[in-house]
């Protein structure tokens, strides 16, 4: 069965334990989900939703502190990254298209997915000591090749799927030294698990353009909602709206999604949510060490494990028990699989099934070495 099969398999109560999609196991509390309920139901369906997200973005400002002036709303992160680099790219909305796009391998793979699509060159900085940036070789994949000419630069903190964090001060000073006029975009998909975010690079002072990815996906728990934003510089929006579709966020996705970013404020709950996950992938990485494996210290809710050449054994004797995680494909990652913390019973289904697997026939050698082969980065987590 492939990956994507085992995927779509409903999550029901005898379906798989599915940790591979970094998704929220807890949807918001029952108040706000019967408020996102009314929100929903009472909204106008015989006519195009508010085109500028207007009441959305508004509850956003107050969210983040930033004005709903310099927020785009889309279909999830995903959309907004896309019309990030189209917007850049092929549509010159900055007055050519981008050199390149630079990114930092292993990294969320739809940013290289979205430029190549696009015809932008791709350029790979592997992250460097603890799978943290290379600033240094970062730097210099950043410089254009030629005056006038400009490279995307695209990070993500946390980082999907190391789950690492780049030091706020040294990524702040890094966009500060950045090649004039160079777009710097942080993708913070992640930003409510940790204590700090990088919002402060938007203020004036940023160096640059530059531009924030953010979801409700993850802390919120409303991944099939499809909402996300982009926190931008003027120009970035600019560019964003360019080439945004007027209606890109349906009437009731703006409602759910305007009342769950006001029962955030209101009640703290994704904050809770949050640290909860925070706690839950302690007790996870705490579990996994006493099976000998070390996970990459995470500030996300997933932990990504180095299993050696047997991962793709592991990947499917979990499979075969029932629990899903995320394995890879590309270059670098073949013998990892990340795991998305989940419910405390779906956490411990997982540790179970991956103890039977590792002791399981046809892990004898692999078995043996694979407590060896759990590489950590730092202390583990
Ligand atoms: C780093 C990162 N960015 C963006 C996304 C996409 O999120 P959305 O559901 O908002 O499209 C994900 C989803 O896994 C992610 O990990």
């Amino acid at each position: 069965m492939s990956q994507t099969q085992l995927s779509r398999t409903p999550g029901t109560r005898t379906g798989p334990v599915k940790l591979d999609a970094n998704e929220n196991p807890w949807p918001p509390p029952p108040g706000v989900r019967r408020s996102i309920a009314r929100a929903m139901a009472g909204a106008t369906l015989h006519r195009y939703p508010s085109e500028r997200a207007t009441e959305l973005r508004a509850a956003l400002a107050s969210y983040t502190g930033v004005p709903a002036d310099r927020i785009v709303v889309g279909n999830g992160s995903d959309e907004l990254i896309s019309l990030a680099l189209w917007a850049l790219g092929p549509a010159r909305r900055l007055g050519r298209a981008a050199e390149a796009v630079v990114v930092s391998p292993p990294t969320f793979q739809a940013y290289e997915t979205v430029a190549e699509q696009l015809g932008l060159p791709v350029v790979r900085v592997p992250l460097g000591k603890d799978l943290l940036p290379d600033w240094p070789a970062l730097a210099e994949a950043w410089a254009p090749s030629e005056a006038g000419s400009y490279r995307v630069m695209v990070l993500c903190r946390p980082n999907n799927p190391t789950g690492t964090v780049a030091p706020l001060e040294a990524l702040e000073a890094f966009a500060r030294r950045r090649p004039a006029g160079a777009p710097l975009l942080v993708d913070e998909a992640y930003a409510e698990f940790l204590p700090d975010n990088v919002l402060g690079l938007l203020s004036a002072g940023a160096g640059g353009p530059t531009g924030v990815f953010r979801t409700l996906s993850k802390a919120f728990g409303l991944a099939g909602l499809r909402v996300g934003y982009f926190l931008g510089t003027p120009d970035l929006v600019a560019a964003l709206e360019a080439v945004r579709m007027p209606y890109n966020v349906s009437a009731p996705a703006q409602a759910a999604a305007t009342v769950a970013v006001r029962a955030a404020l209101d009640t703290g709950y994704v904050a809770r949510n949050a640290a909860a996950l925070g706690r839950e992938r302690q007790r996870l990485a705490r579990a996994l060490r006493q099976l000998g494996l070390t996970a990459v210290p995470s500030a996300a809710n997933f932990l990504l494990l180095d299993l050696g050449p047997a991962a793709g054994d592991v990947w499917r004797g979990l499979a075969e028990r029932g629990v899903l995680v995320r394995r890879f494909s590309v270059a670098g990652l073949s013998s990892f699989l990340r795991v998305t913390v989940g419910l405390p019973a779906e956490n411990r289904a997982f540790v179970q099934a991956l103890a039977a697997t590792l002791s399981g026939p046809g892990h004898g050698r692999a078995g043996a070495g694979l407590a060896g082969t759990a590489r950590a980065a730092g202390e583990g987590e």
